[in-house]
C-alpha cells in the first residue's frame, strides 16, 4: 500500500465510524435547491444554509442567470486579468456605490479574497492582528504570508473579541505596521465583533489598519443590509472590507472594497486572484439582480429577516436552549457533547428539518452544537416545525436538562 492511502485510511478512522453508525451528517445530497429541497426524495427544510435573505432562487435572479448563460457562457476559461466582462466592471462600480467605498474588485470566491487581500498587503514590515476564533480563509491566508520568502509579516493572535488583549498585542508588535483582521458576525458562535471596542483599540496605535471579513455581515446588518459598518457607522474605521456572494448574494464570489489604490494593488499582486479563473457571468447577473434587490427594499428584506430571528431566539430560549455566545440570526444550538449534536441530527433529519452538527476539530471538546441559521427565506411554519422537533428531541437527548448520554454498546 503506498503511504498516501495508509495515511487516508488511518486518518479517516473517526469518519468510518460515524459512517458505519449511521450517523455520518455531511455532504447529504440535494435533489433541487434552496432553504426547502429534498433528500432521498424526503422534503427537508434546510436550517443550515447562508441563504440570509432567502433570494438564491428568485425566479428574477434565477431568469438572470439564465440570460447571462445565453449571452456569454458558463465560464470564461481564464483569470480576470485577460476574462473581464463588462457585467464584472459594472457590478464591481454598482457594489463600490452602493456600499459607500471607493473601489471594488470581485474576487471568485471570499476565502480567495481575504487570502489574497492579506497575502498582498502585509510582508517583512507587517505584523497580522487576528482574532483567535479567525475563520479558515484568514488563518490560510495569514500563514500563506508567513511562508513567503523574505516578506514573511510578524503573526500574532488576541482574545476573541477582547480590546484588552488586542491593546496588549498592538502594544507589543515587533514591526511597523499592524493590520487587525476581524470578521463582522463570527458564523459559529453567532455572535457580532465588539467592533467599536476593536476600532477604538486599533485607532490608539500608528500604523494599524483594521481588515474585517463581513461575510456573515453583508444583508443581515446595518439598516440597508451593508454590514457591520453601516450598523455601527465605521466606514473610516474599517477602510478595508472583504465579503462574499456565497451567502446573502446567493452565488459564488468574493468582494474587496476599499480605497481606490489599495484595491488596485490587491489586484495586481493577489496570487489567488491573477492564477484562478474569473468569477461565471452567469453569478455575476444573479448577485447584480440581488443588489437591484438590496437597493430598492434592503431595509424591509433585514427587517423581515429581524423579525423571524427574534421570534426564533424567544422561541429557544423560553424551552432553554443554550445558544452560546450568539446575538444574531445565527443562533447555534448548544449540545456540548459529539454524541447529543449527532443523534439530534439524525432524528431531526428523519423529520424533515436539517441543523447541521459542528463537532470536533471545527469547535473544540465539549462545545458541539447544531448550525441553526434563521433566514427571511424561511416561514413561521418552518421554524414552528423546528422548534417543536428540538423540544422532543432537546429532551430525548438531554440537550435540555442536561443530564448525560448512557454510554454506547459496542
Ligand atoms: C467568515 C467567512 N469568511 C469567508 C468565507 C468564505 O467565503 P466563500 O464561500 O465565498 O469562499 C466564509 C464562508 O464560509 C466565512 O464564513
Amino acid at each position: 500500500m503506498s503511504w498516501i492511502v495508509d495515511k487516508s485510511y488511518r486518518e479517516l478512522a473517526r469518519i468510518r465510524e460515524a459512517k458505519e453508525k449511521q450517523v455520518y451528517p455531511y455532504f447529504k445530497p440535494f435533489e433541487s435547491g434552496g432553504l426547502h429541497s429534498t433528500i432521498n426524495g424526503q422534503p427537508i427544510v434546510n436550517f443550515s444554509s447562508n441563504d440570509y435573505l432567502g433570494l438564491t432562487t428568485h425566479p428574477k435572479v434565477k431568469e438572470a442567470s439564465i440570460e447571462a448563460v445565453k449571452r456569454y457562457s458558463c465560464g470564461l476559461s481564464s483569470s480576470r486579468v485577460q476574462a473581464t466582462t463588462t457585467a464584472h466592471v459594472e457590478l464591481e462600480e454598482r457594489l463600490a456605490a452602493w456600499y459607500g467605498y471607493e473601489s471594488c474588485l470581485l474576487f471568485t470566491t471570499g476565502y480567495q479574497a481575504m487570502v489574497g487581500t492579506i497575502m498582498s498587503l502585509a510582508d517583512q514590515d507587517t505584523t497580522l492582528v487576528l482574532d483567535n476564533l479567525s475563520h479558515a480563509c484568514i488563518l490560510d491566508g495569514t500563514f500563506m504570508a508567513a511562508g513567503t520568502p523574505r516578506m514573511a509579516p510578524e503573526v500574532r493572535f488576541f482574545n476573541h473579541n477582547s480590546a484588552r488583549s488586542l491593546r496588549r498585542i498592538l502594544g507589543s508588535r515587533e514591526r511597523k505596521n499592524a493590520m487587525v483582521l476581524l470578521e463582522g458576525i463570527y458564523s459559529l458562535d453567532g455572535d457580532e465583533a465588539t467592533i467599536q471596542e476593536l476600532c477604538k483599540a486599533a485607532g490608539e496605535f500608528e500604523n494599524t489598519v483594521v481588515v474585517c471579513d463581513d461575510a456573515h455581515g453583508t444583508g443581515t446588518l446595518g439598516k440597508g443590509g451593508r454590514g457591520i459598518f453601516e450598523k455601527y457607522d465605521l466606514r473610516a474605521e474599517l477602510p478595508v472590507i472583504v465579503s462574499t456572494f456565497s451567502k446573502t448574494f446567493g452565488g459564488i464570489g468574493g468582494i474587496l472594497l476599499g480605497q481606490k489604490d489599495v484595491v488596485d494593488h490587491v489586484k495586481h499582486y493577489a496570487r489567488s486572484f491573477l492564477f484562478s479563473a474569473s468569477l461565471p457571468v452567469p453569478i455575476v447577473a444573479a448577485a447584480a439582480t440581488i443588489l437591484d434587490m438590496l437597493e430598492d427594499h434592503g431595509e424591509e428584506l433585514v427587517a423581515e429577516l429581524h423579525t423571524k430571528a427574534a421570534y426564533m431566539r424567544k422561541n429557544l430560549t423560553d424551552l432553554g436552549f443554550d445558544l452560546g455566545l450568539s446575538n444574531t440570526h445565527i443562533m447555534p444550538v448548544m449540545c456540548r457533547d459529539e454524541r447529543k449534536a449527532l443523534f439530534t441530527h439524525v432524528a431531526m433529519m428523519e423529520s424533515g428539518v436539517m441543523m447541521v452538527p459542528i463537532t470536533y476539530p471545527g469547535v473544540k471538546k465539549g462545545e458541539e452544537r447544531l448550525r441553526l441559521n434563521v433566514t427571511r427565506g424561511h416561514t413561521y411554519e418552518d421554524m414552528d416545525k423546528a422548534l417543536e422537533l428540538l423540544k422532543i428531541y432537546g429532551e430525548a437527548f438531554f440537550i435540555l436538562g442536561g443530564d448525560e448520554l448512557a454510554p454506547m454498546e459496542e
